[in-house]
């Protein structure tokens, strides 16, 4: 593919219009949607009229007057169809590591023959600590946390097994799991299923209904654009939620929090997953972002996503100086979520020094040059320079410069 045909790409993307949504500096080659997405113009509108008016002006009032009591719910209702569940399913509240504690606890006490919770030895770390933690709370003999390969997950799926939990999209290796075939061959065995959307929500069409999936948690920080540190989600099949009941039993989640009972009496369905005071700033900006997704055609996005990630490996293949980069992400785009590793042994440098010129990847430990493709407001223009920029660091070796080997706090 030459330049020419990568502008034409740009001049037919359906989905070009989109980026105009978005408030992204100039001379900056953002590939970095997959850890923190960009500001949509609307939540950046949002955040100053829920500070100056919501907040500054009706205060407390705001509570009824502009719904805050309602948010969790009506987030959620937002994000539900974009993983595919009914409403009445998804809830924002907390973080992905907070909601995983609610949703083991529940899963485990609906299991409780069982004690074995088996996830990927490569799944994201905090999924794994917060099975060790509730092992510590509830002892070995509840919760014991059982970590398998990927490829061996389906092996692993035994009448002993509690829980399998899982990320959709390895947040390394971008690899994408067989939602569907996974959850039906756990079923078999009477395990329940948590599924980690971080990867996946606003990545791609989700099908948590039609996968049955038991239990989902997500977050709103990545492909939903709702800023650094916006609340996550979490899902709870209806089929389960008059059978569940989570340990985090705070007031928002009793049915009827302003009754100030001394009892705790767990609200019904969903909701009684939320617990404390909703981050309402944060929460707010959140609801307004996803209005990116109002009437979007999901399989644009993918097929987007999809042509973005073929071109960044075409281009990478386009160039000799570059084939030190070792491909660490399945070859076939069905395989995969909406991003790309590539392993060097110079990668934290490489990725400084792409930074400084303007190109924001990320850095994965020990050796993982990350980019993430988000169709919202990437265009095919921007991953031929970014190739382009890549080759011509590693060919000048440019990297080796002192100011890109220190490590920062935040990799
Ligand atoms: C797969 C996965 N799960 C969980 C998390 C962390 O979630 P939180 O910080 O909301 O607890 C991340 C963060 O990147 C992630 O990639």
């Amino acid at each position: 593919m030459n330049y020419q045909d990568v502008l034409f790409l740009d001049k037919h993307d359906p989905l070009a219009a989109k980026r105009q949504e978005f408030s992204l500096p100039a001379d900056c080659i953002y590939l970095d949607g997959n850890s923190l997405g960009a500001l949509p113009l609307a939540a950046h509108k949002r955040a100053s009229e829920v500070v100056s008016e919501q907040w500054g002006n009706d205060l407390i009032q705001s509570w009824n007057k502009h719904q805050w009591i309602d948010l969790p719910r009506q987030v959620g209702e937002k994000i539900a169809p974009l993983v595919g569940a009914a409403p009445g399913q998804v809830i924002c509240c907390d973080s992905i590591s907070v909601n995983l504690f609610k949703l083991l606890c529940s899963a485990l006490h609906m299991q409780p023959d069982r004690k074995l919770v088996v996830s990927q030895a490569d799944n994201f770390p905090t999924d794994l600590y917060m099975v060790q933690g509730v092992s510590e709370l509830l002892s070995s003999e509840r919760c014991t946390l059982q970590m398998v390969s990927e490829d061996t997950i389906e092996n692993a799926l035994n009448d002993q097994v509690a829980v399998l939990l899982l990320s959709q999209v390895n947040f390394r290796s971008g690899k994408l799991l067989d939602m569907q075939k996974i959850t039906q061959k756990a079923h078999k065995k009477g395990i329940l299923v948590i599924w980690d959307l971080a990867h996946s929500a606003g990545a791609f069409q989700v099908e948590l209904d039609q996968c049955q999936v038991d239990f989902a948690v997500g977050c709103g920080y990545k492909y939903l654009n709702g800023g650094p540190g916006a609340p996550a989600f979490l899902y709870v099949a209806k089929r389960h939620q008059q059978f569940v009941q989570q340990p985090l039993s705070g007031w928002m989640g009793h049915k009827a929090p302003f009754k100030f009972d001394a009892q705790y009496i767990a609200s019904e369905g969903v909701q009684q997953y939320l617990c404390g005071t909703p981050p309402i700033l944060s929460m707010s900006v959140l609801d307004a972002a996803l209005g990116v997704y109002e009437k979007l055609d999901m399989d644009l996005l993918r097929k987007k996503s999809v042509g973005l990630s073929e071109l960044f490996m075409q281009s990478v293949d386009q160039y000799e100086v570059l084939s030190d980069l070792h491909l660490h992400s399945p070859l076939q785009a069905e395989h995969r979520g909406s991003q790309l590793a590539y392993q060097h042994p110079a990668a934290y440098a490489i990725c400084q020094n792409l930074i400084a010129r303007g190109v924001i990847g990320d850095f994965r430990a020990p050796d993982i040059l990350r980019f993430g493709f988000t169709p919202l407001y990437l265009r095919y223009e921007d991953i031929w320079q970014a190739v382009k920029i890549l080759a011509e660091i590693i060919g000048d070796k440019t990297y080796l410069d002192e100011k890109y080997t220190t490590e920062q706090k935040v990799t």
